[in-house]
Order: structure tokens, then sequence, then C-alpha cells
């Protein structure tokens, strides 16, 4: 049994990890389709057979998959359907949230056969992870692919492998919301924009000033999306995490991949 069709599936809301999944896909000589889950919104359950596969890519969040995708990704039903699982993360560390994806991807029915962790820009402090992933990490990345296209190939039905390994704790590190408020500006001219891209409709219908700090997961989407560059995390704050981050995020790292 040959792998038919292939879905790469993402939660990405700047699109570092979705222009990672897009490129992995791009070098997958097999049919295949994109499932978007960053956008708000209802959206069906989606069923994969035993001779599909999925790209699963998210960001990392303080160390863990972010809980809108980890909610998002109940959509996914799975029938020991391959499974390549990627996170992207901004240079500082990857933590728990690779074996957090393999974990919710298993409960889902999937197969976990790879996995890759890759450095990218970091979506709150730009500086850090400019340019990731490089030349040098396309072409890691291009080597763990081939690999990867050679396990579909020699997947069958009767094919036993075993259990797919990526570093991580249990319990999982505790998750937490990062306790940053995005400011709209005077130069906000009102275009809505921000509303129709939060994944989370943080952002009040009527005013795009408003912001609902509970449901904000500050994943910089709107700050990213605003013709206007009228949300910004405020230069005191944003000092406060440059200051943190400079130090753990100083060192290069480089993308680590696992396979079975
Ligand atoms: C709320 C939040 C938490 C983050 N936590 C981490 C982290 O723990 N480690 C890290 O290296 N990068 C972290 N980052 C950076 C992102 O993981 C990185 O920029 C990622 O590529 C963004 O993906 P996206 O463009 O697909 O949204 C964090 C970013 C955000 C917005």
């Amino acid at each position: 049994m040959n792998i038919r069709e292939i879905t790469g599936v993402y939660f990405s809301p700047t699109e570092n990890t979705k222009a990672v999944i897009q490129w992995i896909m791009g070098q997958l000589p097999i049919r295949q389709e994109m499932l978007d889950l960053t956008d708000p919104g209802q959206r069906p359950d989606y069923y994969f057979l035993e001779n599909e596969a999925v790209t699963v890519g998210v960001p990392v969040y303080g160390g863990r998959v972010p809980a809108t995708a980890a909610e998002r990704l109940k959509k996914l039903h799975g029938r020991q359907t391959a499974a390549v699982l990627v996170v992207t993360y901004g240079n500082r560390a990857y933590e728990d949230a690779l074996l957090e994806l393999k974990l919710i991807m298993e409960r889902q029915g999937f197969r976990p056969i790879a996995a890759a962790a890759i450095p990218a820009q970091h979506n709150i402090v730009p500086g850090i992870g400019k340019g990731r992933p490089d030349k040098g990490d396309r072409r890691k990345i291009r080597q763990f692919i081939r690999r990867v296209g050679t396990r579909f190939w020699e997947m069958t039905s009767n094919y036993r492998i075993g259990k797919l390994k990526v570093p991580g704790h249990r319990p999982l590190k505790k998750y937490h919301v990062l306790p940053l408020k995005i400011k709209v500006s005077s130069s906000c001219n009102g275009c809505k924009e921000c509303i129709r891209k939060c994944p989370v409709q943080a952002i009040s219908r009527t005013d795009p000033k408003v912001t609902d700090t509970k449901r904000c997961i500050v994943c910089m989407r709107c700050v990213k999306a605003c013709p206007k560059n009228a949300r910004k995390i405020p230069v005191m704050a944003m000092l406060m995490v440059k200051h943190k981050l400079k130090k753990v995020c100083a060192e290069r790292k480089e993308p680590e991949f696992f396979i079975l």
C-alpha cells in the first residue's frame, strides 16, 4: 500500500509554520491538499484513511502547543494514518511542544512516523531568528524529507514499525498565555482586517481598539496584519521581553529531526 494523498495541516498565526509546511509539502511528489486551522469559525471533522498521510505543523508557545491549535487538532481523525509532525519556534526552545503534538496526534488516531523542530523568526521579537529557516536549515530539511519520502514508500498495511520518540517531559510543562496586551494607536483607521484575521475572535466586532484579553492568545497575527502598523506590544513590555529573550536566544539553534 502506497500513500495515496498527503494533507498539509497547520495552525500558523504569523505564517512561519505555514511557510515551512508548504515548503515541505512542495518537496513531496504525492497528491496533496492543504488544511489551515488558523482562522476562527466552525469546521467540520476531517477523516483520514490508512493510505493517506498528514504533515502537521504548529508554532511553539511557552514550550507547548498553542491551546487553540491543540483544540482544533481534535477535528482530525486518523485510522493509523501516517503523520509527520513539525513545530517551529523562535530560536529559544521547543521544550514539550513536539511531545505534546505527538500525543495529540496519537490520541486522534494517527501514527507519527517522523518529526522536526525548526527554528524560525521569533514573531514577538522579529530580530531573533531572522531569516530562519535559512539555506543551511533548508538543506537539512530536504534530507529529512527525502528520508520521510522513503518511509512512505516502504509502508505497507502490515508493516510493523515501533513508536516514534521525540524529546519532551511528562507531565508536560504548565501552559500559560503570555501576560502581554496589544496596544492600538490612533493610526487605526478601523479597517477591521485585525478582526477578520484574529484566530480566536478576541477583537470587538464593532471597535477594533477593544480586545478581550481573556480570549487573546498574543499570537501577533493582528500586529502583522494591520496595514497601518497600529497594533503593537507596548514599548516597556517589549523591552522586558527582549531583555528576557536576549540571553536564551543568543545561541543559534539547529533544526532537529526524528524518524522511525
Ligand atoms: C505567545 C508566544 C509564545 C512563544 N513561545 C515560544 C517559546 O516558548 N520558544 C520559542 O523558541 N519561541 C516561542 N515563540 C515564537 C514562535 O514559536 C515562532 O515565532 C513561531 O515560528 C511562530 O509561528 P507562526 O508564524 O506560524 O505563528 C512564541 C511566540 C508567541 C506568539
